[in-house]
């Protein structure tokens, strides 16, 4: 029963398309266990790139059942028109699983998201705006819509009615908005239902069953580690667990059948929205990894904040992950400088710290303590195996490794789809 977890080791977009890709046609199942189109990854197939932001990577492949999990949150007309769209490409999408039990993200949630970060105004999360937040809010309020209360009209409107009863007097009170009217947002949802109800499934059943038959399913996180609502840099987080225990809850599988969970790391560290970054660089050197790495976001088309590696924010992340593989991405982008910067531990406050602080303050205090790796001026990205990388490259990947404490079993080291040094096979 091969289940592998595929997550973010930083703050996201560290390049988890590639490690799809790695795993190619191998893999039956392709799960996302949390989020919501507030992620983004490109897939590139043959000559085209496909921009995803609510279906799973493994809707592309012919041979993979792709399955939206009851922990992600769906924005009914966001997973309609990716559809469409890719149906419009010629991409076959009727595989599509999604659980009966995932929330809805209504039309109020993404106003609510929307008007509460300009209320929080300088004190904003920097949120994509999709309705993330206040979805999951909803639902550990218990006011939650869920894809099944889509075939239940007076269900849904009892539910609708239940939440747009505290959300329409915040909506009008608080933040000066008109009231939002429940007829008119069940008459919305309703008319989703019959295009959703053949994808609508028993995931948990399914995937339980895939798994007893020795099928190959892929868990796959959205955003990172670090903003992980319980074990990122709070309040600067998403609102779901992207860290390898979301997949067991937002997919029904437990724990013991997830046999290997791969961080996914960038040779260096980006991060979109607010919140501490350490490494975070405002220089030229900051710009040029912006510009060579192409560090803008898929879903909001934001510069992506850029700086060092950080090897404390790795090692955490192989510590709440459990991380059995690393999967370093972009390696080639740090071809061409003299000299790599890596943090190593912070100081804060005068004191030299190892780990990531538990305290809030002391990471908004966080200095990096950098060591700096010779760098290489070759170019990697035609390198098939470990021992063609340059001498320095070896050596920044093997301290890496030895820092972040797990194994790195693939390197990327170009854009495309076959620029990837395999070490250890992920299956
Ligand atoms: P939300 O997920 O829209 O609520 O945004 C919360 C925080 O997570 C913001 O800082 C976003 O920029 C960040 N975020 C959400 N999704 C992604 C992602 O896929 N990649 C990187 N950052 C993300």
């Amino acid at each position: 029963m091969p289940a592998l977890v595929l997550l973010g080791a930083q703050w996201g977009d560290e390049g988890k398309g590639k490690a799809t890709d790695l795993l190619g046609g191998s893999v039956d199942y392709v799960v996302r266990y949390q989020g919501g189109n507030n992620a983004g990854h490109t897939v590139v197939v043959g000559d085209q790139k496909y921009a995803l932001h609510l279906l799973p990577s493994g809707i592309l492949s012919p041979t993979c059942v792709p399955v939206i999990g009851n922990g992600v949150v769906v924005d009914p007309s966001v997973l309609l028109s990716e559809l469409s769209g890719l149906n419009e490409r010629g991409v076959d999408t009727s595989k599509l699983l999604l659980s009966g039990n995932a929330h809805i993200i209504t039309p109020y949630n993404v106003t609510v998201d929307k008007v509460t970060e300009r209320f929080l105004g300088k004190r904003k999360i920097g949120t994509t705006g999709r309705g993330i937040g206040p979805t999951y809010a909803d639902k550990i309020n218990r006011v939650g819509i869920r894809v099944q209360d889509l075939y239940d009209e007076s269900i849904l409107t009892q539910k609708v009615e239940a939440a747009l009863d505290v959300k329409n007097q915040i909506l009008t009170k608080l933040y000066n908005r008109r009231a939002i009217a429940v007829g008119q947002v069940v008459e919305e949802l309703l008319g989703y239902a019959e295009q959703i109800k053949p994808y609508v499934a028993d995931t948990v059943l399914v995937l339980n069953q895939a798994l007893e038959d020795d099928k190959v399913v892929l868990f796959e996180g959205g955003q990172g580690t670090l903003l992980d609502i319980d074990h990122g840099t709070y309040p600067f987080v998403t609102s779901s667990n992207p860290t390898a225990g979301g997949a067991c809850t937002g997919a029904g599988v437990g724990p013991t059948k997830i046999s290997r969970v791969i961080g996914i790391l960038k040779a260096y560290t980006t991060r979109v929205g607010a919140g501490p970054f350490p490494t975070e660089l405002f220089d030229e050197d900051g710009e040029a990894l912006r510009r060579i790495g192409g560090e803008r976001g898929v879903t909001t088309g934001r510069d992506r904040r850029c700086g060092w590696f950080d090897a404390v924010i790795a090692r955490y992340a192989t510590r709440v992950n459990g991380l059995t593989d690393f999967f370093l991405t972009k390696l080639d982008v740090l071809t061409g400088w003299e000299q790599i910067p890596v943090c190593v531990a912070y100081e804060i406050d005068g004191r030299r710290v190892e780990e990531l602080p538990y305290s809030q303050t002391d990471f908004h205090h966080a200095k990096p303590v950098y060591e700096t790796f010779p760098g290489w001026s070759e170019d990697i990205t035609k390198a098939k195996s470990f021992s063609d990388l340059p001498k320095n490259a070896q050596n920044y990947v093997r301290a890496l490794e030895e820092m972040s404490g797990a194994p790195i079993s693939a390197i990327g080291v170009g854009p495309g789809r076959d620029e990837t040094i395999e070490i250890n096979s992920f299956l």
